[in-house]
Parts: structure tokens; sequence; C-alpha cells
């Protein structure tokens, strides 16, 4: 490879503002960590970053629903976000939020140059529209009964039974996810970017190697049916940037989403003094990088170029794609308790050991990948514990107590150190090109060789023999060349480790430094670098993940995200009785209740539990004029963590039953029931 050096700058896809970060995100993240830190251990500048994706119906309707402003939650939850990939030591170098100045002016220049340019047109459209909540509805915000089989709930666009894919409008007996209300057909004007304009320069792109061939021979059957006009705009309300010289119409959210690459970048470019215009105009030799999940790939290889292309910037080098994580060979699942968020991981392993493993099984191809559980435990305990970590601590103890603490001036074995040497040329070519799996395999094999050579020469019992002092001395030092050589290579992967290992090699690495021997270097004591995974961690990690189900579920939130994926229905298996136990069902009288200003779903119950009294936010509004509630005895979950919300902080939670809107019921003991009682 060249020693010139290059300019790059990198980015993940933004997660979305209303959930949090799991383990499939962190395929990602990790997988771009860990490119990013082998291009800058080689010398070159790289830059990435990443942010929240903060637009949106769904982004809009979770903050309703909590009672909070979007900007409150997606503050909170970019933090959130950002916390936890800092937790993986995945570090960008800006975290940001598109809900941003410098993205809104971004949009606005890159619409306005599109629109100049020809690209831009309106018209009107029919859409479902929900009477009651006063909004459009997204196709996933309808659920009916499918019009080919006859199955109930099903959703807007597709039949979980029989298959069938459909438009909204085809639905039988159509309610609004909202409201519950039957949506009405209404007209509106929409936006449209000008797709097919673009076809045959997306057609040249696709196919000379900016995404990976499988995904190439995909697109080109998308091309064979024909590229269609974009919708752009989406009505009011929404959560979003208002479309210029169009009021009441904001940008769909997919449209500021990419733009919020540029503007994470133009933040930290004002910031730190840099050249934003050198990574986006078009005819630098500067290398731009999007590191995305399969299901995004038509966002980001056909829109995004040709909005690049239309507004006069530059595309991207690489479309990097990858496929999804399932664990223990299944769907990630929230019954099963492997739905697992970064947070609950990181409260029970050590985030390396994720690292690893990910990279030992992550390739340039975009099939899925498989976390699967006990092969991480045996993976972690095998390679690093066993292999790795073990070269150092077997040599370590006596070069400290014997030979003051300095590594010997010969090279014992001249001919295995050229070949650990050697053998940096096709790593690092598996990391460029992000076949981390082979790096790993290659890495590892060096290391049962590391482990052999000490194997043969024994040096705990030459360390007996007076005359074999050197022998010995030369032999550990060997061992701590190889670990080095070895640590080196796997500092992109294990950032964490490898510090410990530079502190106690007294050493700083870069990838080039592999072919320098420390030489009569004086290293310090070792200590222990990384423990074994526990297999009972795992299997509480697992655990705290189906606690998540206990958590109140709104119809709102089961509708994940913005493109038309559906969150699974979230309770199929059962539970134990012990589980069912923890749950504190309480009888409860409402002594109080009022509508919260500003919040059109929720009431404030002050509730008299036999005693005490608990304030509780309930989103019963659209079912309940709170006067008729006062006096009546309901079921409240006493023992729920309590929830701060914008209007104060909520106790608990009472159970209703029904799909949403006027259709609520609060349930009602039979007479005689009194404050206080649990209910069993
Ligand atoms: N907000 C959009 C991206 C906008 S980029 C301009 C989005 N957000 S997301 O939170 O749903 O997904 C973020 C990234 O995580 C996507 O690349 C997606 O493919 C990836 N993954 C989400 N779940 C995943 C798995 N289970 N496995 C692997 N990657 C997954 O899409
Ligand atoms: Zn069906």
């Amino acid at each position: 490879m060249s020693s010139r050096k290059r300019r790059i700058l990198t980015t993940s896809a933004l997660p979305y503002a209303n959930g949090s970060i799991h383990l499939g995100h962190l395929l990602e993240h990790i997988q771009t960590d860990i490119w990013v830190r082998f291009q800058r251990l080689r010398g070159h500048t790289c830059f990435s970053v990443c942010a929240d994706d903060a637009h949106g119906t769904p982004v809009m309707l979770k903050a309703q629903e909590l009672g909070i402003t979007p900007e409150e939650m997606v503050a909170q939850t970019r933090q959130e976000h950002h916390q936890d990939l800092l937790d993986f030591y995945v570090n960008y170098d800006n975290y940001y939020v598109t809900h941003s100045p410098e993205n809104k002016a971004l949009c606005e220049l890159i619409y306005k140059r599109l629109d100049e340019n020809g690209y831009i047109s309106k018209r009107s459209i029919n859409q479902l529209f929900d009477p009651e909540k006063q909004m459009f509805l997204p196709d996933r915000f309808v659920k009916g009964t499918c019009p080919k089989c006859g199955a109930e709930d099903q959703n807007g666009d597709s039949c979980d039974v029989c298959g069938a894919t459909y438009s909204p409008t085809e639905l039988k007996n159509p309610k609004s996810v909202v409201s519950g209300a039957e949506p009405i057909m209404k007209e509106s004007e929409h936006y449209f970017f000008d797709l097919p304009q673009f076809e045959s320069m997306l057609k040249e792109w696709i196919n000379t190697g900016a995404i990976q061939k499988e995904m190439a021979n995909k697109f080109n059957e998308w091309f064979e049916q024909g590229l269609q006009q974009w919708d752009i705009s989406r009505d009011a309300p929404y959560f979003g940037f208002e479309i210029p010289g169009a009021p009441n119409k904001f940008f769909y959210v997919w449209v500021d989403a990419p733009v919020g690459y540029m503007a994470s970048f133009k933040n930290y470019c004002d910031a730190n003094g840099l050249d934003h215009e050198l990574y986006w105009q078009t005819g630098n030799d500067t290398e731009l990088y999007h590191f995305i999940g399969k299901d995004i790939s038509y966002f980001h290889c056909l829109f995004w170029p040709a909005m690049l292309e239309g507004a006069g910037f530059r595309k991207p080098t690489k479309v990097n794609i990858h496929g999804f994580v399932t664990v223990n060979g299944a769907k990630m699942s929230k019954s099963r308790g492997t739905f697992i968020k970064a947070r609950t991981y990181l409260q029970h392993l050590n985030p390396e050991y994720l690292r690893y493993y990910y990279a030992s099984k992550l390739n340039d191809s975009v099939t899925d990948i498989d976390l699967n559980l006990p092969d991480l435990a045996q993976k972690v305990n095998a390679d690093l514990v066993g292999k790795v970590v073990n070269i150092a601590s077997r040599c370590a103890g006596f070069i400290t107590k014997k030979f003051d603490g300095k590594l010997s001036n010969n090279i014992e074995d001249k001919a295995l150190i050229k070949q650990f040497q050697e053998a940096e040329d096709d790593i690092a070519w598996y990391f460029e090109s992000r076949q981390y799996n082979k790096a790993i395999r290659d890495i590892m094999a060096l290391a049962d060789k590391a482990n052999q050579y000490i194997d043969a020469a024994a040096p705990w019992v030459t360390i007996k023999d007076e005359s074999k002092q050197q022998y010995t001395h030369d032999v550990c030092s060997m061992g701590i060349h190889l670990f080095r050589i070895l640590m080196i290579y796997l500092t992109p992967v294990l950032p964490k480790l490898s510090e410990q290992a530079q502190a106690f090699l007294n050493d700083e690495f870069s990838w080039d430094a592999a072919k320098d021997l420390k030489l009569g270097h004086e290293i310090n004591k070792f200590k222990a670098m990384m423990s074994r995974v526990e297999i009972d961690k795992i299997d509480a990690m697992i655990e705290a993940s189906k606690e998540n189900l206990k958590e109140t579920k709104s119809q709102v939130a089961n509708v994940a995200s913005d493109k038309g994926q559906l969150a699974e229905d979230p309770i199929s298996d059962t539970i134990s009785f012990e589980d069912f136990a923890k749950v504190d069902l309480r009888v409860v009288k409402i002594v109080n209740a009022e509508a919260v200003e500003k919040a059109d779903k929720l009431i404030r119950l002050e509730l008299d539990l036999g005693g005490e009294t608990r304030q509780v936010f309930a989103g019963i509004k659209s079912a309940y004029d709170p006067s008729t509630l006062i006096g009546k005895h309901t079921v409240m979950v006493a023992n729920l963590a309590p929830r701060k919300m914008r209007f104060g902080v909520s106790e608990g939670m009472v159970l209703a039953a029904g799909p949403g809107g006027s259709d609520l019921y609060i349930l009602n003991p039979d007479d005689g029931a009194q404050p206080g009682m649990r209910v069993k």
C-alpha cells in the first residue's frame, strides 16, 4: 500500500432519537470505529462523525406521549446514545444531532440548489388523515384487517399472517394507531424530488465500485423496475425543518438525515478551524465513506448521491453496507431477552468482548451476523485470555524478577519475528477492505505460533539452570516482542487492552512500529489485563433484558422507525409466577383528576393508596373527562420506578385496556375493594 497520507471522512448511520442503542446498532459503530482507528494508526487523517436522527413522526409522537417537547426528548437521548457509544470505546470526532442550525442551513442550501436546477416539482396527492388527531398518517400508523386473508390488526403496508403487501387504503376497518379513529382520505400538496433524472449517473456510480457487488446487483434489479419521483415533504404537525417558501410543509426526515452527516462535520470544523468544504466539494482528493445497514441502502445509494450531485457536491467514495445482527440464531427478541440494549450489556460485560467478537465475524458482505453468546464467551476466553494475554503473562514475570525488567539485546528466533512482521501486509489489507474476520484469523494463527514457541522453549524449566540464563532471557524477550506485535495489530479492535499493553510495554504504538524491535528496552510490571467471560453474567444480562418488557408499552412506541420497518409484537412467551409476583398491583381511589395542559393525552391523577397519596400521569385524556374520574376506584402498579416528566414525577401507573383514542377503559374493581388492597 502506498505511503501517501490520505484525508478521509467517515460516518455511521444516525440512530433514531426515539429508542436506545442496542447490540444491533453497535455492530455498525464498532465496524466504523475499527476502520477509523486502523486508518489513524497508519498515520492517515481520518475524521469520523455521527449524530442522533431527531426528526419525523415517531419521535414527535413519542415525545408527546412522554409529555415533553421533542427538543427535550432529543437532547436527552442524544446524550444517552453518546455515552453508550463512548463506553464501548466508539469515539466520534463529533456526535451531533440533526435538529441543529448547521443542518437547517445546509438543507435549505441543498433544497434551493435542487429547485434552481429543476429537480423539484409539486403536486397534490391523497393520503390517509386522522380526523381526531388532525394529522396525516404515515403507512405504518394505520392498522386494520388484511384485505387478502382477513387477519385482524395488520400493518398499513403488509400482512404478517399471509405476507400480502398492499396500500393502507385497501385495509378493511382501518384505524389510526395514534388515536384509534378511522382515517379519512384527504388531499394535500406535496413536493417531489426528480430522482429519474439521475438514473444514468446512479447506474454508473453503483456499478463502478461505490458499493459491494452483491448490492449492486440488487440495485440493477431496482433500476429495471424504473425509478420514481421521491416525495420529500410532510404536512404539519411534523417535527422537522420547514421547507423555505412553503409554510406548514416540512422536509421528510430522510431528506435532512443524510445532510446531518455534513452538518455534524460542519459543526466540528467550525469549532476546530478545519476546512469543511475540502471534504464535500467536487475535485478534491479527499475520501468520503458511509457505513450503513442494508435496510437503509436505498436512501444512501439512490436518493443521497442524487441529492449531492443535483446540488453540486461530491458523491461518497463508497457506501459500506453490512448485514443485520441476529442473537443466538434468531431475530433480536424482547420476550426472549435477546433485544439487548447497550447499557444493559455494559452493566454485565466488558465492552471489548463484544468488539472482539464482532471483529472476528465482520466481513465485507451484507450477510447477517449471528451473535452467539456461548460462542462469544468461548472465543474471548480461548483467544484473548488464553492465547494473546497469556503470552505476556507467561514471560513478563521472569523479565521483571530475574532480568531487571529489561528485554535482552538478542533475538532468539529471527525467522519467527520476521514471520510476525511480514504478516502485516495481509492484515492491513484485511482491515482496509473490512474483512476483519480474516485479520483476526491471521492474528490468532500467529498467537498460536507464539504460544507453541514458548511451550517448546519452556523458560520455566531453563530458568532453573544457571548455564541457561541468557537463553531464558532471550526466550522471554521473544515472547514480549511477539506479544507486542500482536497487540499493535489488535489495536483498532481492542483500544483499551492496547492501552494497557502500551503501559506495560512502556511504548506507544503506531502500525509501522511493528517493524521495530525493542532490544534492551525496559518494560513495566505485568498486571492482569482481561478477565474471562463468566457465563452467569451472560445469563444475568439476558434476564435483565427481559425485564425491559415491564415498561409501559404504548401503541405509538410500538411503531418503530421511519423506514417502513415495524417493531415486533413484544409479548409472546409466558412469564413465571415469580415474575408476575414482582408486580405490586394495588386498589386505589382517585381523589383528584385534572387535564394536563399542553399534553394532549395526559391526565394528572391523585391516587389514595390507603393512607399514602401518589401522583400519576395517565395517557387517558382521549377517553375520559377528568371530572368523571374523581371518586372512582381503580388498579395501579404501585412499585413501578418513578418517572420524571415535564409536568412532574409520575409515581406509578394505572391500568387501562383498549386500542386507544376514545376506546380506552380503566379497570374498576368490584364494590368492597378498599384502597391499598393488593391485587393477586
Ligand atoms: N435514522 C436512520 C438512519 C439515518 S442515516 C442518515 C436509521 N436509524 S436506526 O436507528 O434505525 O438504524 C441505524 C443504523 O443501525 C442503520 O444502519 C441500521 O441498519 C443499523 N441497525 C439497526 N438494527 C440493526 C441490527 N439488528 N443489526 C445491524 N444493524 C442494525 O435507520
Ligand atoms: Zn393477510
